[in-house]
């Protein structure tokens, strides 16, 4: 049986009841994080507990302290009994339960609804090399906020799933954003090039971790937009997330890019990170 945590104590799933006036289930109103565990050991935990409270500030969600998210993840390993596994721990909060059904919150703020969960993974790194399509990124101008309103990529990853694509690569007006629940990066002239941190985009852990694996190996890298041009002319290009690692893709709009996957830029990035995962130091 699945215990989850749930408005601060632990229970099993079937226990836990929300409002349907609830502003996560009514708007969507709430923010979510994702945390990965490796062998029973959080993974750049800090890097996305201050990410939370920094979303948490940005919609003005207070009554959870993002540094409660380590315990919470500890307590729910323990619960489930898959302390020493590889694990993935979600957590949101959204803005409570109201009495009506108002786009305003009330004052004084409601009491959060907190709800975290953990599920086991396999041990063994990232999946085969993605296929991609590119599609135009429709979403919000608020991309950095970690919103449980996920509506516009969960269209944009079933819209890539119909033309039998892994991922969507999204553009802004030719610009290379994001992917529906990754980021993404291309190999340039030698150089890795990745959109630069902004409303555009997630500010993800495991791009973070990726650029500073670049300067540890010496790599070279540059933060700026590039073009759909250029990235359908990258020798290279790989996407970035907790659920993801570092993923080399294997094709673009069904045209395969010809560069095996050990050799390369992102083949060393890959091995690095996989090799930081399971160490101690986690480059922190
Ligand atoms: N997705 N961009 C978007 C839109 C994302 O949803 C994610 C993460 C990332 C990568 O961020 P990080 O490296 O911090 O995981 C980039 C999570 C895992 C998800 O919603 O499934």
């Amino acid at each position: 049986m699945m215990i989850i945590y749930f408005n601060g104590r632990l229970c099993p799933l079937t226990e836990a009841h929300v409002s349907p006036l609830d502003r996560g289930f009514l708007f969507g109103d709430g923010i979510y994080e994702m945390v990965r565990c490796y062998g029973g050991r959080w993974f750049r935990l800090a890097d996305h507990a201050a990410r939370l409270a920094r979303g948490l500030a940005e919609i003005g969600l207070e009554g959870f302290d993002a540094a409660w998210l380590e315990g919470v993840g500890n307590d729910l390993l323990a619960a489930n009994r898959v302390m020493q596994s590889d694990a993935l721990l979600y957590l949101q909060v959204t803005r409570g339960a109201d009495v009506v059904r108002s786009h305003v919150y009330p004052m004084p703020p409601l009491k959060p609804t907190v709800f975290g969960m953990v599920r086991t993974l396999d041990a063994g790194g990232p999946g085969p090399p993605a296929s991609v399509v590119v599609l135009e990124d429709r979403r919000w101008t608020r991309c950095h906020v970690k919103s449980i309103a996920l509506l516009g990529h969960v269209l944009a990853a079933n819209e890539a799933r119909a033309n039998g694509a892994d991922e969507a690569v999204l553009h802004r007006d030719g610009i290379v954003t994001e992917g529906s629940s990754t980021n993404v990066a291309a190999v340039i002239d030698g150089e890795v090039v990745t959109h630069p941190e902004s409303p555009f985009i997630l500010s993800g852990i495991s791009r973070k971790v990726t650029l500073e694996i670049c300067r540890e190996l010496g790599i070279r890298f540059n933060e700026r937009p590039f073009s759909l041009e250029e990235l359908k002319r990258a020798p290279e290009v790989f996407l970035m997330g907790t659920t993801h690692e570092v993923l080399p893709v294997a094709s673009i709009d069904g045209v395969a890019l010809d560069l095996p996957v050990d050799r390369g830029v992102t083949g060393q990035l890959m091995r690095r990170f996989s090799e930081l995962t399971r160490s101690a130091d986690c480059l922190e």
